[in-house]
């Protein structure tokens, strides 16, 4: 079975997207992805006091994070039906404490109408999906739903095209008789990049079942996200210089 799913440009809204990724999402790249959460986000997420905002969730890595490492609440924003299937059903499994403190918001920031609800905001591996347009557009929405002294961690996207195609092979990882594998191959389209995923599940003898699923993305510097975020209020935060991440914060007195 192949499935391909295309997004274009103008897309956004298709809340469909994800609908292949999220079977594979976790158990083909969370190991990864847990340490890099926690390397990049821990020490702000641990020191929130009025809330933290996890932008673009997916099946909640930042989320489960926030709610363990501090006491402040949690808005989850996640527009994709399958990405967020997998998060309720992480938060399920949480004690009460947790779970009350977690409001999981089913749309995109910008529609989701969030006013000062946290100071610190996160968007892990999202700013790449989203075209300048919709860039400005999440920028003035982060603006409204941080708390005038917030502050916003982000996962730098890819600073330009690929000059080649790029694949990167996904590590297989067992579940009981089957092995699940994958690859992602970048290349340039235009001015975006075309990011198509290739999943399989196989047995000793044969491959499975076989899925694919394309995305688009919008490589953006950081001097040029600085710049945009600048129209919108936020300065750089001194002291974080991880080359993944970018921070700034509110200036005051906006
Ligand atoms: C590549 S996934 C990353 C998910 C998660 N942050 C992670 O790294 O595991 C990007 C996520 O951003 C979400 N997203 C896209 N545009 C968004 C927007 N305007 N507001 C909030 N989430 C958005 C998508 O639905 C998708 O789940």
């Amino acid at each position: 079975m192949h499935t391909v799913i295309p997004r274009t440009p103008n897309s956004r809204r298709e809340f469909d997207s994800y609908a292949v990724t999220a079977e594979f999402y976790d158990i083909l790249q969370a190991d990864e992805d847990e340490a890099r959460v926690r390397r990049l986000y821990g020490r702000e997420v641990a020191k929130a006091r009025s809330g933290v905002l996890d932008i673009g969730a997916g099946t909640g890595r930042v989320t489960m994070l926030a709610l363990a490492d501090s006491r402040a609440d949690v808005h989850a924003v996640e527009p994709a039906r399958a990405m967020r299937t997998s998060l309720l059903t992480r938060l399920a499994s949480l004690p009460a404490e947790q779970r009350d403190r977690v409001t999981v918001h089913p749309h995109p920031l910008d529609e989701a109408a969030l006013h000062a609800v946290a100071d610190v905001a996160v968007c892990h591996n999202m700013v790449g999906c989203l075209p300048p347009a919709l860039r400005e557009r999440l920028w003035s929405a982060i603006g409204g739903a941080l708390t005038p002294d917030g502050s916003l961690f982000l996962q730098l996207p890819p600073a330009r095209l690929p000059v080649r195609t790029v694949v990167r092979v996904l590590a297989d990882k067992r579940v009981g008789e089957h092995i699940y594998g994958g690859r992602m191959t970048m290349s340039a389209a235009g001015y975006r990049i075309r990011t198509r995923v290739d999943y399989w599940v196989r047995n000793a003898k044969d491959v499975l079942r076989e899925h694919s699923e394309t995305f688009w993305m919008w490589p953006a510097t950081r001097a040029r996200l600085v710049d945009e975020l600048a129209q919108h209020g936020f300065v750089p935060l001194p002291g974080h210089n991880d080359s993944e991440l970018l921070a700034v914060t509110l200036r005051s007195g906006r």
